[in-house]
């Protein structure tokens, strides 16, 4: 039975865990050159712009001795050209594999279920699930461990946020949450966090105010304040935003060793200012590096 990876809902704590360490273990070299694709076609599926997904992906496919093929926005035009399924039938009979980039999430689910090969989630409005497994193991890398530590989410409750608090919360990290009214997580990801942290232990909240949210946090994680798709939304939230910007006087407030995080692409002096991006205590580069080492993992356990 083939495998797909669109959400870590769909994947247990031991699973996750056993991404993790095997990230480790690509990214020391150890498992580098165990050549999962070699012979195998993956196709990159893309409704939307991308820097780090499709380079990592690209580079971790060549890595790991597969074939990529790039089918940008104007390419495939999925569900516009061609139905969803013909779609993925189609693909199923050339290619092993897809990483979908789509607007909606019910595209990325659709399209795993017609394929009869893996689909990699590599964003949808709903999830970013690549991003949250790299930020997870960003975190345990600097820290050296996972426990006892509390990650402060300031923004948009967002697809960054929901694949990250799923995260958290299936493996008993704490995780606090500041959105503004009307910008907060969707109610169906919130109820899988609160079933998720009651297994795991890990502690959830969720507030209006960023100041309670990074009080005590050992990372400050935010996202743009104006996805992908919400182009037209732009000036209502700039203004709905301005007081959830990370800056000095907002990390000055959490853990002095906090580290401060970002998905990218950042919006400098919009939801970050340039100080903290570029500050001692960023870490948003190797979070950028570890997509790569993330996602080689995530397709060796697919594809083994
Ligand atoms: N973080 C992330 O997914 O970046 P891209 O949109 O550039 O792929
Ligand atoms: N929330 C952002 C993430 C980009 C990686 C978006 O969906 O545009």
């Amino acid at each position: 039975m083939k495998r797909d990876f669109l959400a870590l809902q769909d994947f247990t704590p031991d699973e996750i865990l056993l991404l993790l360490e095997l990230t480790k273990k690509i990214k020391a070299g150890k498992k580098a050159t165990k050549p999962v694709l070699k012979g195998k076609s993956i196709g990159l599926l893309f409704q939307k712009s991308s820097n780090r997904t499709r380079v990592s992906f690209e580079v971790g496919i060549y890595q790991l001795g597969g074939n990529c093929i790039y089918l940008g926005p104007k390419e495939i035009k999925i569900g516009e050209r061609e139905a969803v399924s013909d779609v993925s039938n189609t693909l199923s009979r050339y290619l092993d594999g897809i990483v979908a980039r789509t607007y909606t999430h019910q595209t990325v689910v659709d399209l795993a279920k017609y394929a009869k090969i893996p689909v990699i989630n590599g964003l949808s409005d709903l999830t970013h699930p690549c991003q949250a497994l790299t930020d997870i193991f960003t975190i345990k890398e600097h820290f050296g461990t996972l426990k006892n530590k509390t990650v402060a989410y300031v923004g948009d409750g967002n697809n960054v946020c929901n694949s990250l608090l799923i995260g958290c919360s299936k493996i008993g990290i704490d995780m606090n949450v500041a959105t503004p009214k009307g910008y907060e997580v969707a109610t169906d990801i919130v109820d899988n966090a609160k079933k998720n942290a009651k297994k795991s232990g890990a502690k959830l909240l969720f507030t209006l105010l960023p100041e309670e949210a990074v009080k005590g946090a050992d990372v400050i994680y935010t996202d743009t304040w104006v996805s992908m798709g919400q182009e037209d939304e732009t000036k209502e939230r700039l203004k709905v935003f301005q007081s959830f910007q990370v800056n000095k006087n907002l990390m000055k407030l959490a853990q002095k060793n906090c580290v401060f995080m970002h998905c990218l692409p950042a919006h400098r002096g919009q939801e970050v200012t340039d100080e903290i991006m570029d500050g001692s205590n960023s870490i948003i580069f190797d979070q950028a590096e570890n997509r790569l080492h993330t996602q080689k993992a995530i397709m060796t356990f697919l594809f083994k």
